[in-house]
């Protein structure tokens, strides 16, 4: 099995037909992740993949309990394998958000934000890693309508999206479910800029 080195961490990737490998948005996320999560927190990762971005957090900090969800179940073993506790199922179903010390402080995901027509899917799991519907919005637009139910009074969401998902947009919505949008992490990669919105529950 093919591993990485990233920040403390070594990760196994998993078959890279069937699990999202790695990419510049990852390493995205995970860096600004670092500076966010602080020892204490409980943090929930949405979408997983390999386990990247929540194994580097277990690698570099301590005191921090950690729980992720994950719909391919190829992906969900392969998180597993980086000692990863992975739920696989869509977004938060099997999460109960029934007291306060079950909420979470921070919450992070790297979803599929690029804009997918018919014709553009991949065949198999793999796809769920990449295609956003028609507006490149569909599946954080259900994270975002969700994802306050989950959150501690003042917690804090981290979502990675491209100048191609439309950063407009994406801070309208979280603006209407009550955050407080700002990036705070962006990268040019080729024909895109990869952004790393945070949002604050107000
Ligand atoms: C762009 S990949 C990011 C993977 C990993 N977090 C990383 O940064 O390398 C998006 C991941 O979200 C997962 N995913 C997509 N829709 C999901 C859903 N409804 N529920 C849970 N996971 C989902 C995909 O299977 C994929 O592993």
């Amino acid at each position: 099995m093919v591993e990485i080195q990233y920040r403390n961490a070594r990760i196994k990737l998993g078959d890279t037909d069937l699990v999202y490998e790695p990419a510049e948005d990852s390493f995205l996320l995970a860096d600004a992740a670092l500076k966010e999560a602080k020892p204490g927190m409980r943090i929930l990762e949405i979408g997983a993949g390999s386990g990247f971005v929540s194994a580097v957090l277990l690698a570099n900090l301590k005191d921090i309990s950690l729980v992720a969800t994950e719909i391919n179940p190829h992906a969900a073993r392969c998180a597993k394998a980086n000692a990863v506790e992975v739920i696989r199922t869509d977004l938060f179903k099997g999460i109960k958000p029934r007291h306060l010390e079950s909420l979470f402080d921070l919450i992070l995901f790297n979803p599929p934000y690029l804009p997918t027509s018919k014709e553009e899917k991949v065949p198999g799991w793999l796809n769920y890693a990449f295609d956003g519907g028609i507006s490149g919005r569909e599946t954080m637009g259900r994270f975002l309508d969700d994802v306050r139910d989950y959150l501690k009074p003042g917690g804090e969401i981290l979502v990675l999206i491209s100048s191609i998902t439309g950063l407009d947009v994406v801070k309208e919505k979280m603006e209407k479910s009550g955050f407080k949008a700002e990036v705070v992490a962006k990268k040019k990669v080729s024909f895109e800029e990869l952004m790393v919105v945070r949002g604050k529950l107000l």
